[in-house]
C-alpha cells in the first residue's frame, strides 16, 4: 500500500514571505526525494480560485462575517476534495499555503467568530484529516503591513487596521504554543538567507521524523 504523504502547511501574518518560501521548500523536498504538489488557500482549483476572488475582492460590499467563513470552507472543500485528498492519497507530499490555522486566525481570532463553531465545521468537511506540520511565519504586524502594502493594492484583508492584524499574530501564536511539535516556527523578521536557514532545518527535522514514524 501507498504511503500517504505528508501535509504541510505554511502559515503566518500578511507580508511574511510564505508563498516565495513555499516554492523554496518544495525545491527542497524534491532535492531529497520527495514528490511535491504545492497549492495555495483559500484556491487551488478553478471552482476555489473563483471563491478565493470574491473573498478576496476589495470592490464587493463588506460580507457578514459567517459568509466569509462559508466561503473559506466552502472553498476548502472543492480543494481538497478535487487536489489535496488524491495527491496525499498516492504518497505525493502537499504543501499548503495557508489552511485552517488562517480560518482560526483570521475569522476566529481577527473577526471574533465563536472558535467552537469554526471546529464544527472543520470536522464536517477535514474529517479526521489535520496538517502534520504547521510551519508559522511569525512577523511583527507593522512590518509585516509595510512590505505586504509594498506589493501593491491592498485585498479585502489587507486594508485590515493594525489591531485585527495583532489580534490574528496572537492567535497564531497561541495555537503554536498549544502544540509546539506540530507547530514548527520561523523567525520571518530575518532575512531571506537566515529564514532559508531556519526553514532548511525546519525540512530536516520533517524528514527525520517521516522515516522514524
Ligand atoms: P494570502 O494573502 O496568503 O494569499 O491569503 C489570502 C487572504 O485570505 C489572507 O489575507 C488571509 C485570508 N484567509 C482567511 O481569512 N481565512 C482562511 O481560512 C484563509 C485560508 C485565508
Amino acid at each position: 500500500m501507498t504511503q500517504r504523504g505528508m501535509f504541510i502547511t505554511l502559515e503566518g501574518g500578511e507580508g511574511a514571505g510564505k508563498s516565495t518560501n513555499a516554492s523554496w521548500l518544495a525545491d527542497y523536498l524534491r532535492s531529497q526525494g520527495k514528490d511535491v504538489l504545492v497549492t495555495r488557500e483559500p484556491g487551488g482549483t478553478y471552482v476555489s480560485e473563483a471563491i478565493r476572488a470574491v473573498l478576496l475582492s476589495p470592490d464587493l460590499p463588506a460580507m457578514h462575517a459567517d459568509t466569509e467563513l462559508l466561503l473559506m470552507f466552502a472553498a476548502r472543500n472543492e480543494h481538497l476534495q478535487q487536489k489535496i485528498l488524491p495527491a496525499l492519497a498516492q504518497g505525493t507530499w502537499v504543501i499548503c499555503d495557508r489552511f485552517t490555522d488562517a480560518t482560526y486566525a483570521y475569522q476566529g481570532y481577527g473577526r471574533g467568530i465563536s472558535l467552537q463553531r469554526i471546529a464544527e465545521l472543520e470536522r464536517w468537511v477535514q474529517g479526521t484529516l489535520r496538517p502534520d506540520y504547521v510551519i508559522l511565519f511569525d512577523l511583527d504586524v507593522t512590518t509585516g503591513m509595510a512590505r505586504a502594502q509594498a506589493r501593491g493594492r491592498a485585498d479585502r484583508f489587507e486594508q485590515e487596521h493594525a489591531a485585527f492584524f495583532e489580534r490574528i499574530r496572537d492567535g497564531y501564536r497561541h495555537r503554536a504554543e498549544q502544540m509546539p511539535a506540530r507547530y514548527p516556527l520561523v523567525d520571518a523578521a530575518q532575512p531571506l538567507e537566515q529564514v532559508r536557514v531556519q526553514l532548511q532545518q525546519v525540512a530536516e527535522r520533517i524528514l527525520r521524523e517521516c522515516t522514524q514514524g
